[in-house]
């Protein structure tokens, strides 16, 4: 036969259009889109099925130490497998430099743990905590001629964040190779005089957690970020945006031109302080960083996603059970700030836009696509994937959007004690996703191989339509001639 596998009878979408057709696989590629193909070694009958790019999921950290020494619940093999069942055909976890780390170990690392595991394709996104001369000049060039195009930095978190100097060194390394700098963006400082003023109240509970990082907190961080990158005319990626006045400043510098992106997560949009204000403990379950609002925040979030401020929702998967080895690593009624920050979501993250978004007419079919896969690709440089086309790989999702069920920890098939979702109602569930042509899960259940996953080389970003900005005091013109533009 022509084909090694036939979809067909489905519709398929993308994230311009939606149409009824087959497609013909080949090679682990889309070889084939007609109204019919016959034939086929392999057979997928779609009918009454949306046929989808496979999720791609951009912020999820897998087998991955925390600052803290905590290493997350999921490693690559547990971690693909409940991507995968969550729609996703690939991901792009974090590879963590903690401080006195050499970053070509740390990929080298990460690469022992990624490829016997991952079930799925995989690249990775480097954290950045030591900036040193050497991982400026010769590591941080390495890593992005091996394809990681994409260095993460955080301004909060006392063993992590770089400052503004070390920032600036990051953002003018990465421009010079065409990288991408994603940030963490929360004010230290202003965090960490708030937990002063609750410990010394004697205030410790999960719920103080929600007050300990205020809104403010991102919002000047934020800005401060873009401000930065500004300076350097370098792209700037804000991660998990939790707050309106943060996706405020993301969709005012994009309408200027700054070379900016943002994503944010379902977890702002599903949950709010309350949750952390659940009876004893389980607060602890719904501790992340920055921390879940408010519903009238989480009504503006959603108007941020209807109008393109956001590239992708992620899920920001940061999976720490709930014991002794997650949350409680410093004790089962420790306060807070030393509850391990984190939740988990990589199965989750689809569902639930699909159905809060598509299914309940907020978004349509086509920005659900381009927020959970093709503009990830396009951000990240993963040009063979995030849609349907001849030649792109054949990286697919096929979902059953009017099954109706209720998110349970069963369906997460992670390697946790609870899901933050637990119990929501749930229209649209994925059934069978395909990675390069291969079968991964078919009707709910797991068919891939442990390892089957390969390492994507990825791209530089895209600027193209992003004219950015030139500080005068950088601009030969303007500043006598001072040649100090990096
Ligand atoms: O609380 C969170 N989000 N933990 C994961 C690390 C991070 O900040 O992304
Ligand atoms: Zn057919
Ligand atoms: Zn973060
Ligand atoms: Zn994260």
């Amino acid at each position: 036969s022509a084909f090694d596998t036939v979809i067909h009878g489905g519709t398929i979408a993308t994230a311009t259009d939606t149409w009824k057709g087959d497609i013909g696989i080949r090679g682990g590629r889309i070889a084939a889109l007609a109204e019919r193909i016959d034939g086929g070694a392999t057979r997928i009958d779609a009918s009454g099925r949306l046929v989808l790019p496979g999720g791609i999921e951009a912020h999820c950290h897998i087998a991955q130490e925390s600052s803290s020494g905590v290493m997350s619940a999921d490693d690559y093999y547990s971690g693909s497998v409940s991507a995968a069942f969550g729609g996703n055909s690939s991901f792009v976890p974090f590879a963590a430099q903690h401080r006195g780390q050499s970053v070509d170990d740390v990929i080298a690392t990460y690469d022992d743990r990624a490829a016997p595991n991952s079930v799925l394709d995989y690249s990775y996104h480097l954290i950045i905590s030591d900036p040193t001369p050497k991982v400026l000049t010769e590591e941080l060039p390495r890593a992005f001629a091996r394809g990681i195009t994409s260095f993460k930095v955080f301004m909060t978190y006392d063993l992590m964040n770089l400052g503004d100097g070390g920032m600036l060194n990051i953002l003018t390394v990465a421009k010079a190779h065409g990288a991408l700098t994603m940030v963490h963006a929360e004010n230290n400082d202003m965090v960490k005089w708030m937990n002063r003023r609750l410990a010394e109240a004697g205030l410790t509970e999960p719920k103080y957690h929600a007050i300990s990082r205020p809104a403010l907190a991102e919002e000047e961080a934020i800005h401060r970020a873009v401000s930065l990158a500004k300076l350097v005319d370098a792209p700037l990626f804000i991660v998990h945006v939790s707050t309106p006045e943060g996706a405020e400043i993301v969709q005012r510098e994009r309408l200027r031109g700054t070379k900016l992106f943002a994503e944010t997560c379902p977890q702002y949009l599903a949950l709010t302080r309350e949750d952390l204000d659940r009876p004893g403990m389980e607060g602890a379950k719904f501790i992340c960083s920055p921390p879940v609002r408010d519903a009238e925040g989480q009504a503006v979030l959603w108007r941020h996603i209807q109008a393109g401020t956001f590239a992708s929702v992620s899920s920001d998967h940061a999976p720490y059970r709930f014991d002794e080895t997650g949350k409680f690593l410093n004790g089962r009624d420790a306060p807070y700030p030393k509850i391990s920050n984190g939740m988990p979501g990589i199965g989750m993250r689809l569902p639930y836009l699909f159905s809060e978004g598509v299914v309940k007419g907020r978004i349509t079919l086509q920005q659900f696509v381009g927020l959970s896969s093709t503009n990830a690709a396009k951000t990240f440089g993963m040009d063979t994937k995030g849609s349907i086309a001849p030649g792109m790989d054949a990286d697919i999702a096929i979902w059953n959007p009017e099954e109706t069920r209720t998110a349970t920890l069963a369906d997460q098939h992670d390697n946790m004690d609870y899901t933050p979702f637990e119990g929501m109602e749930i229209t649209g569930w994925p059934q069978t996703v395909l990675s390069r042509g291969e079968i991964v899960i078919e009707n709910r259940e797991l068919k891939a191989g442990r390892g089957r996953g390969r390492f994507v080389a990825r791209k530089p970003v895209s600027l193209t339509g992003m004219p950015g900005y030139t500080a005068p005091e950088l601009d030969p013109a303007r500043n006598f001639g001072a040649k100090v533009a990096p």
